[in-house]
């Protein structure tokens, strides 16, 4: 704040014979925030702050129009539509640069050897001192600058003619439009108009919403908002800037700056206001760039922003000028580029994955590509709407991006084709959800697309049907427990401590057991044997037989329990617990239609619908068959209007190891006959359930007279009530 012009002290006064004066303070001063703001990304004043100046500003230059000028801050979105783009002639070409594509040693040593051949020097000569730069993947604009103010700003085009965008130019916040006073009286700055990827993700998030056209990456992105014709548009497509070079400039006889390196001259850059990036390296001999190009590398998918490689730039300027040109190249600057993160291949087919969870999950199949270091012939298209929001069809050359680990995937079309109709394809059962029968458009459709992939109706694992539930974009395929892709997901999920509480049985032991098709579904576990277990590799005897130990205790469950046990989707440990208590015993929640459903607490018909199309499928019946067969068992009650809140009103205190209830088992029973189970003893507490090893809270109840029972206690008062309330 110590910068900042003294303008909030009083309430700013205007002298009215004075209204130059006041405006050149008031401009400063938000050219000043602003570049605080959007080139250094440090923010000193709040925005409130910013918009009272500014508002400030445009009051007193509407009452003033003769003292606007066009590089004040409040004529950035000045509105101008165009005709056309204009030609402009490059007062000094925009050169091209060689590239290197090598591997990273061979790449950098490569340069560094001609550089030193090309200057004469011997292996006894010292290193050559290097900038090195990322290349940053936007599209090049030179700004011209006459007397400290932005008069022209032109794409590269081809080299020596571009076109002049200025108008779009100036919506770039990070770009000034008026330079500090002692910056020469013709200056050229070189640089990359980009977008980050953040802003990038926003704006097709924006443009989804609203139904516009999405954007593939974010250089395509950049270079549209470049060349608009409306500069209104370009305002609302958030674009950055990045300096790295000059093109005319005021020459030293005529007051011109001297600068003896490219390092000095974009350190005086950045102090005359230009963005520039924070990466820039001297880097001393071939190793240095190598490390540099290796690191950047490393580093290059946590950057803000997309490169596709390094530029190596000759850092002293005189030998710059000693190595000069080759045709449109210079010979002392080389960019070495990292394998492509996005290529162009053909989609041959559209198939379908499984996942875990039952996502289904279209994969396009490609013609083999190279991109992001390795040979990828698949990509994921993530869902349907992503599908029709691309407009991808079969046939269609796509770009996939793979960057870094992540699975590669299809980012957008570039070149569509007009093949089959989807008419012409198997048709598919009616999809409420997708707006059909017949075939009806997805919201955020690509204008004009006709598809010609179609989601399966069955799951291509199983067989078992796939939906999509209304305000969800995947589809699912609904075979649950008899889903091999989903087996390993919900095993897990049963054996958790909240649902059946089996001990021992983790990701590693269930990976073997499924992969050994030792167990395919879940009542296979209660099959488990002495001699499969031990089978396994790294199974000990003993933790085998602490395994079966484990099931065997799980057997005693609770019906809340079981049922979140099964992990149908929607059903959680709360809606489990309702559902019990509303209906008392699993054949009746089996059995319920999609309106009894909707009479249990907290089931909306999204719940609702689920449980019925679990229950629906014979297969899932069957399972919980066969896990009651296996002695799987849990006190069934009657429905919650006439359930036996015998505890009604009662403390009870668990505490030592119960026998063959678990804690949470316990806990559960007591609640549901309407217990409280509180934490300690007082001569509040109407019982305590004391197991092996039970310490000072029995010792508690025992002083202060309370009832001690132990399990076969506990569950003989829990029947003995529910048997009488049964009978009254
Ligand atoms: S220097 C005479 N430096 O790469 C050399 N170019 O130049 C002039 N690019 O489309 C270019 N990042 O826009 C230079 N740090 C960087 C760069 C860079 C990206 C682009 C430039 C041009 C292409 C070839």
């Amino acid at each position: 704040m110590t910068e900042n012009l003294d303008l909030f002290s009083a309430p700013a006064p205007v002298d009215p014979a004075q209204p130059a004066i006041r405006i050149k303070a008031l401009r400063d001063q938000l050219n000043h925030w602003a570049h605080q703001y959007y080139v250094l990304d440090a923010p000193t004043v709040p925005d409130a702050e910013y918009d009272r100046v500014y508002r400030e500003l445009q009051a007193l230059e509407a009452a003033h129009p003769d003292l606007v000028t066009p590089d004040s801050p409040t004529q950035r979105v000045i509105g101008a539509v165009m005709d056309g783009l204009v030609p402009v002639r490059h007062a000094v070409p925009m050169l091209s640069i060689h590239t290197e594509t090598d591997t990273e040693a061979t790449g950098a040593q490569a340069f560094d050897a001609r550089v030193r051949r090309e200057l004469g020097l011997s292996d006894a000569d010292p290193a050559i001192e290097y900038v090195a730069e990322p290349k940053f993947d936007g599209l090049a604009m030179s700004l011209r600058y006459e007397n400290g103010r932005l008069v022209q700003a032109a794409t590269r085009g081809d080299g020596e003619v571009g076109e002049d965008v200025t108008h779009n130019i100036r919506t770039i916040r990070q770009i000034p439009l008026t330079l500090p006073g002692d910056v020469p009286p013709l200056l050229e700055v070189r640089g990359e108009v980009y977008m980050r990827r953040a802003d990038f993700d926003a704006l097709n998030e924006r443009q989804r919403e609203q139904g516009g056209k999405t954007f593939v990456n974010p250089r395509n992105a950049a270079a549209g908002a470049v060349r608009q014709l409306d500069s209104g548009i370009t305002a609302q497509r958030p674009l950055s800037f990045f300096a790295y070079g000059l093109g005319a400039i005021t020459p030293l006889g005529e007051g011109g700056p001297v600068f003896r390196t490219h390092y000095e001259m974009l350190q005086t850059l950045k102090s005359w206001g230009f963005p520039v990036a924070a990466q820039v390296r001297i880097a001393v001999g071939a190793a240095e760039l190598v490390t540099f190009h290796r690191q950047v590398g490393a580093s290059r998918d946590a950057l803000p922003y997309d490169i596709d490689g390094v530029v190596y730039k000759v850092n002293s300027l005189q030998l710059q000028r000693d190595l000069g040109f080759k045709t449109r190249e210079p010979r002392w600057a080389v960019a070495h580029k990292y394998p492509a993160q996005e290529m162009a291949t053909k989609v041959e087919a559209i198939d379908v994955q499984v996942g875990r969870t039952g996502k289904i999950t279209p994969v396009a199949r490609l013609a083999p590509v190279f991109v992001g270091g390795v040979t990828v012939t698949n990509a994921t298209l993530h869902n349907l709407f992503e599908i029709r929001k691309k407009g991808v069809r079969v046939g269609d050359t796509v770009i996939v991006r793979r960057a870094g680990d992540v699975i590669p995937e299809v980012v957008g079309v570039i070149a569509p084709t007009l093949g089959t109709d989807v008419s012409s394809l198997p048709p598919r059962g009616a999809d409420p959800a997708l707006g059909r029968p017949g075939g009806g458009v997805m919201p955020g459709t690509r204008a004009g697309y006709v598809p010609n992939f179609r989601m399966p109706n069955a799951c291509p694992v199983c067989g078992s049907d796939v939906v999509r539930e209304k305000g969800e974009a995947n589809h699912r395929c609904t075979g649950g427990l008899f889903c091999a892709a989903q087996r390993k997901e919900a095993i897990l999920h049963f054996a958790a401590r909240r649902a059946m509480d089996i001990e021992g049985l983790g990701d590693k032991l269930v990976d073997q057991l499924v992969d050994a098709n030792v167990i395919r579904t879940l009542p296979d576990l209660y099959r488990l044997g002495l001699t499969s277990l031990v089978a396994l590799e790294r199974m000990a005897d003993k933790s085998a037989q602490n395994v079966l130990a484990a099931l065997e205790r799980s057997k005693q469950t609770t019906l809340p329990r079981f049922l979140f046990g099964l992990g149908l989707r929607h059903v959680g440990e709360a809606t489990a617990k309702d559902l019990a208590r509303h209906f008392g015993t699993l054949d009746a929640i089996m059995d319920a239609s999609v309106e009894q459903l909707l009479q249990v607490n907290d089931v909306g018909p999204v719940v609702a619908q689920s449980l019925h199309t679990f229950f629906q499928q014979a297969h899932n019946r069957e399972v919980v068959e066969q896990l009651r067969a296996c002695g799987v068992t849990w006190p069934e009650g009657a429905p919650a209007e006439r359930a036996p809140q015998i505890l009604a009103g009662k403390t009870v205190v668990l505490t030592g190891t119960l026998p063959t209830l678990g804690r949470d088992a316990a806990k559960d029973l007591l609640e549901a006959a309407g217990a409280k189970v509180a934490g300690s003893v007082s001569k509040k507490t109407s019982y305590v359930v004391a197991g092996e090893e039970a310490g000072s809270k029995l010792a508690k109840a025992l002083e202060l007279g309370v009832p001690v029972l132990d399990e076969a206690g506990m569950l003989a008062l829990l029947h003995a009530g529910a048997a009488a309330e049964g009978a009254g």
